[in-house]
């Protein structure tokens, strides 16, 4: 049997055509219109790339937008200050603060700042503390849009031995604990495992489902694997590329030329999990404005 080759594009322009609709009537019925705030702090060029990308989803959905662009040598006051204004003001409903930040500022500082019904990230440890314990919150972008990804090429997960590779707070974490859930599209049985693990193929050669977040290229090569795995590569690395007009090329953490032959369904670099994560940042953003998500449980 071929390959899957799992799309994100698709994927993801399918959940941004019903939010984009879904958004229609909520202004029709409702006079409300989703807004985001999006603060990039420095000159990142990854990260004004993707705040960018997030304008721009915001402007094609109809979605409200405000973008401030700070200079690298801002306060860590200015940008709590900025994050207050946020807060208090009605016509926003989510707050993204894109990291990373410059290391003068506590970006754990900043995130608490956010309120959590605000906090479209899901980054807050509100947040990340329902998702722990199974209330309804915001779940981090990226690894709700895993979640969306595998749901839509129908790749049960319940039962499955899940293994992780990173433990970051934005996806390795999370990721987990979302899959362990005894929730539908969930009920797995998660390993998380990381490069402080010396060889750690003992663990990802048992996976059904491989999930990888480490920063590292082409780290995750076809001996780390068994035949007939899914895996999702999450990494975005910039690699040297002279045949490039950029002169670098984007690739994952796993070798998808060699990974791909021996699995059942693999996520490109890029086109897999990327466009996902901006999906599901505008209907976090979507769910904030509409009052979907009841914080009224704690
Ligand atoms: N930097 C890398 N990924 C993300 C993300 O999902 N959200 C924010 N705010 N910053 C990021």
């Amino acid at each position: 049997m071929s390959m899957i080759l799992i799309d994100g594009k698709i994927v993801s322009n399918s959940i941004l055509s019903r939010i984009k609709e879904e958004t229609k009537s909520l202004k029709a019925n409702r006079r409300i219109v989703p807004g985001l705030a999006l603060l990039l702090v420095g000159d990142n060029p990854a990260s004004k790339v993707y705040v960018n990308s997030k304008k721009k989803a915001c402007e094609e959905l109809g979605f409200y937008s405000v973008v401030e662009h700070l200079p690298n040598d801002i306060s860590e006051s200015k940008v709590l200050e900025y994050i207050d204004k946020w807060n208090n003001d009605d016509r926003i409903h989510g707050i993204l603060v894109q990291l990373p930040l410059p290391k003068h500022i506590n970006e754990l500082k900043v995130t608490l700042k956010i309120l959590p019904s605000k906090d479209v990230d899901g980054f807050h440890p509100e947040n990340f503390g329902r998702l722990v314990i199974g209330l309804p919150g915001f779940r981090p972008c990226t690894p709700a849009g895993i979640v969306e990804l595998l749901k839509y090429y129908n790749i049960d997960t319940s039962g499955k031995h899940v293994v992780v590779v990173g433990r970051s707070n934005i996806v390795g974490k999370p990721i987990a604990n979302l899959l362990y859930q005894k929730a539908p599209y969930a009920n797995a049985i998660v390993t998380i495992c990381h490069t402080g693990g010396g060889d750690i193929r003992k663990y990802t050669q048992q996976a059904d489902i491989l999930i990888v977040a480490i920063g590292r290229p082409k780290f995750i090569t076809s001996d780390f694997i068994k035949e007939g795995v899914v895996v999702i590569d999450v990494g975005i690395n910039r690699v040297e590329d002279p045949k490039s007009s950029k002169g670098y090329k984007l690739v994952g953490d796993v070798d998808f030329d060699s990974v791909a032959p021996k699995s059942y369904a693999i996520t490109p670099v890029p086109g897999g999990v990327g466009p996902m994560t901006i999906a599901m940042l505008m209907y976090n953003t979507f769910l904030s404005a509409s009052g979907e998500i009841d914080y009224s449980s704690l």
